[in-house]
């Protein structure tokens, strides 16, 4: 491809194919050259589109009301895999459940009754009552005024395990949060006239969220005064493993007062607000230790014993901030997918996970390039999903690979220039190794930017044609897929890793709406 063609060719054929045409663009462009190329990509293009229906449809399997493996399930539980032993992933984990429903709001909020999920608006309601009683659940992490929030899973049934685990976990309720946050938001955009009709049920449904009163009892307030209350203290990673200060956990509480925050004003509770914002301003001053200048990426746990790379970051970036879509005018909160620190560090985990998985050395080209290969939690792991032996790539890391990147497109081509700093430049010559080798600007006329881009595409699509390989025949996702043999390991049908693809295709759909109307 020459790139002095390229920007005709954004210009030209992003008008005449429409983003969901399966001649997209930059696969056209990439194409032009090598006809079998273009139909690998068309291949590609066809298997997203088919993968989109089977993870949606997998992942309500394991949905109340309505879910394959839900019978006589009470409506609003989200298990985190159907596996009930080797390994038993038959509960309800607070963080998985969250991150799930999050995708189903977004699917809400562009189509609030779809044929492919007729259950939804009843889902996400009792996922909201199912939650009010886990918060309420006195539990080894203790009663609802005293820490029981930050209890990580329970039973189906919603009573409390009491067995000995890694607790509390602290991004729970923030998840939690912010996914009610959305659904309130999105509840009343799509039924304007229901929050103002003095309807009993939907003003209790409404005090249920949230209700300036104290002590808070509703679901949302409850929350954001555990997360403003606690947010200094230790507790276990989302991978259940380290206690301590962690990223992940740091980025999603920023996130739930920052919109908790707006959601305490619409509801006139001002000293809420207030406190909130005061929170808020704390913790992104907090938040800079996690940047290692030394090691040149971000850190998952401060003070760690390990590198501290960990998907756990890409995670932050992504939960952290507002959405790929819809948000786009909000402003990012601290380390967006496309910030140097991010960029820095997915480029510094990838290395290792692409040297370090067999499945991986195949598909590299050049050790300096990066590129979409399958990716674990971090360097040091052993959980091989069962026991502890050796740790394997994650579908849903290699998703969020994927994700920032398709994001960090979105808004290169959005904003329509690059800068490129000192800093950040070990990344974007990792990107585009034949054009960029030193720190500079790169506007919309220069067409380093443009094969930039076009490079970036390529990556982020490789990490979900990594997806492609290791998926069952029926298109199932596991928790994880072997990093010798490629096969899927550890829980059958991972909601997670469900919710996490859809993310990933939704981040691309979006970069190519952006690509396509530049
Ligand atoms: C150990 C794993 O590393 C952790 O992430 C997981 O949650 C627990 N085992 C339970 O399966
Ligand atoms: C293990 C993962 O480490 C953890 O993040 C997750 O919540 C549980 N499995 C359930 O999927």
């Amino acid at each position: 491809m020459r790139i002095d063609q390229t920007l005709f060719f954004f210009g030209v054929l992003s008008r005449v194919f429409s983003f969901n045409d399966p001649f997209v663009p930059i696969h056209a462009l990439e194409g032009g050259q090598n006809p079998l190329a273009r139909t690998e990509d068309l291949a590609f293009e066809r298997w997203l589109d088919q993968e989109q229906s089977i993870a949606l449809d997998r992942l309500l399997a394991n949905v109340a009301p309505g879910g394959r493996n839900m019978e006589g399930m009470v409506p609003g539980v989200v298990i985190a895999s159907p596996s009930r032993e080797h390994p038993d992933y038959y509960y309800q984990w607070i963080r998985d459940a969250a991150i799930t429903i999050s995708t189903l709001v977004r699917l809400y909020a562009e189509d609030p009754n779809p044929a492919e999920a007729p259950n939804l608006p009843k889902i996400l309601r009792a996922y909201a009552s199912q939650q009010h009683n886990l918060q309420q659940s006195s539990n080894p992490s203790g009663g609802f005024f005293t820490g029981g929030l930050g209890e990580p899973k329970f039973h189906t049934d919603g009573s409390a395990f009491t067995d000995s685990w890694g607790r509390p976990q602290r991004d729970g309720p923030a998840l939690r949060a912010l996914t009610l946050i959305r659904y309130l938001r999105v509840y009343n955009d799509t039924n304007p006239a229901l929050w103002s009709s003095g309807d009993p049920d939907v003003t209790h449904f409404f005090k249920l969220l949230y209700d300036a009163s104290l002590p808070a009892i509703s679901i949302i307030k409850a929350d954001l005064e555990y997360i403003s209350n606690h947010w200094k203290h230790a507790g276990f990673d989302l991978w259940e493993e380290v206690q301590g200060l962690h990223f992940f956990t740091a980025m999603v509480q920023l996130r739930a007062l920052s919109e908790g925050k707006e959601i305490a004003r619409c509801f006139g509770d001002r000293g809420a607000a207030m406190w909130y914002a005061k929170q808020q301003e704390n913790m992104e001053a907090f938040l800079k230790q996690f940047w290692d200048e030394r090691k040149g990426h971000l850190v998952a746990t401060l003070g760690t014993p390990r590198s501290g790379l960990d998907c756990a970051i890409l995670l932050g970036s992504i939960h952290g901030n507002p959405d790929a879509d819809g948000d786009a005018e909000k402003l990012p909160l601290a380390y967006p997918p496309w910030s140097d620190e991010v960029l820095l560090s997915l480029l510094d985990l990838v290395k290792d996970q692409r040297n370090r998985f067999p499945i991986n050395t195949q598909a590299s080209y050049s050790s300096d390039m990066l590129e979409g290969v399958g990716i674990g939690r971090y360097p040091e792991d052993v959980y091989d999903g069962d026991g502890t032996s050796r740790g394997n790539p994650w579908f849903l890391c290699t998703a969020s690979a994927s994700e920032v990147l398709y994001r960090s497109l979105s808004y290169f081509a959005r904003q329509g220039f690059l800068h490129v700093s000192g800093r950040g430049l070990r990344f974007w010559t990792a990107v585009n190794p034949e054009q960029i080798s030193s720190p500079g600007n790169y506007s919309i006329q220069n067409p380093v930017l443009n094969s930039t881009l076009v490079r970036l595409k390529l990556i982020s699509d490789g990490f979900l044609k990594a997806l492609k390989r290791h998926v069952d025949t029926a298109g199932g996702m596991s928790e994880q897929f072997d990093g010798i043999t490629g096969f899927e390991r550890g829980a059958r049908d991972l909601t997670w890793s469900y919710g996490a693809f859809l993310e990933a295709v939704n981040a691309r759909r979006n970069a190519e709406r952006v690509l396509a109307t530049r």
